[in-house]
């Protein structure tokens, strides 16, 4: 089973894959979390040169590059070997992410972007994926809280930087996922508080774990 968490800036991904992982284990499920980019120790390089917020002379085209390049790495390395010993996977971002982010935000071919993932995935896809949906400018506020607390040497901020309608164009473009695939998108509401937004994807997640 594989399952991808996907939204805006601050959408508190992370945080509701804590919160989910000891109910998978509870459950009996051996399970593991992942992320895009930097899962990999080639991946973990891969992020520090996107997420640079001194990078800004970065090319759209070098930026799609790099994210597919460790997704490649990824899914050989982690995710395939993990599905294959029957594991549940639960990966913050995934190929989605690229979609909005290179194609609705940036502008690249949508098609285009499909053919890539055909080429760095295969067939894989997520047999779930949770969009963490809210304004982005709540996102925002919750992620810039979040970069000024952190102590890590590089500054993680290139994204958080771009401007509003940016933000909004990745909002927009992950709902417009979720309605062209209904099976596979869940959309929640993630202005709510943690609490609430881990016992709506713990109902969902039983749900297709159940099914
Ligand atoms: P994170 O903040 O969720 O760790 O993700 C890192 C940043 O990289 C985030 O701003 C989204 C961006 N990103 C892309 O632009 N394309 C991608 O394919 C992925 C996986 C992430």
């Amino acid at each position: 089973m594989f399952i991808t968490f996907e939204g805006i800036e601050g959408s508190g991904k992370s945080t509701q894959i804590r919160l989910l992982m000891p109910v998978l284990q509870a459950k009996g499920y051996d399970c593991i979390t992942t992320r895009e980019p930097g899962a990999t120790k080639i991946g973990e390089k891969i992020r520090a040169i996107l997420l640079d917020s001194s990078h800004s002379s970065i090319f759209s085209i070098t930026e799609l590059l790099l994210y597919e390049a460790d997704r490649a790495q990824h899914v050989r390395e982690i995710i395939k070997p993990a599905l294959q010993a029957n594991k549940v996977v639960v990966s913050d971002r995934f190929s989605d992410a690229t979609t909005v982010y290179q194609g609705y935000a940036r502008g690249f071919d949508l098609k285009l972007i499909e053919q890539m993932h055909h080429m760095v995935v295969g067939s894989l896809k997520p047999d779930l994926t949770i969009i963490l949906d809210l304004p982005v400018d709540l996102g925002l506020k919750r992620a810039w809280e979040r970069i000024n607390t952190q102590s890590t040497h590089v500054r993680e901020d290139r994204f958080e930087k771009e401007d509003l309608a940016f933000h909004e164009r990745i909002r927009q473009g992950y709902l417009a996922l979720a309605r062209l695939e209904p099976e596979r998108f869940r959309v929640i509401d993630a202005s709510k508080d943690p609490e609430t937004v881990h016992k709506k994807i713990k109902e969902i997640v039983d749900a297709v774990l159940g099914a």
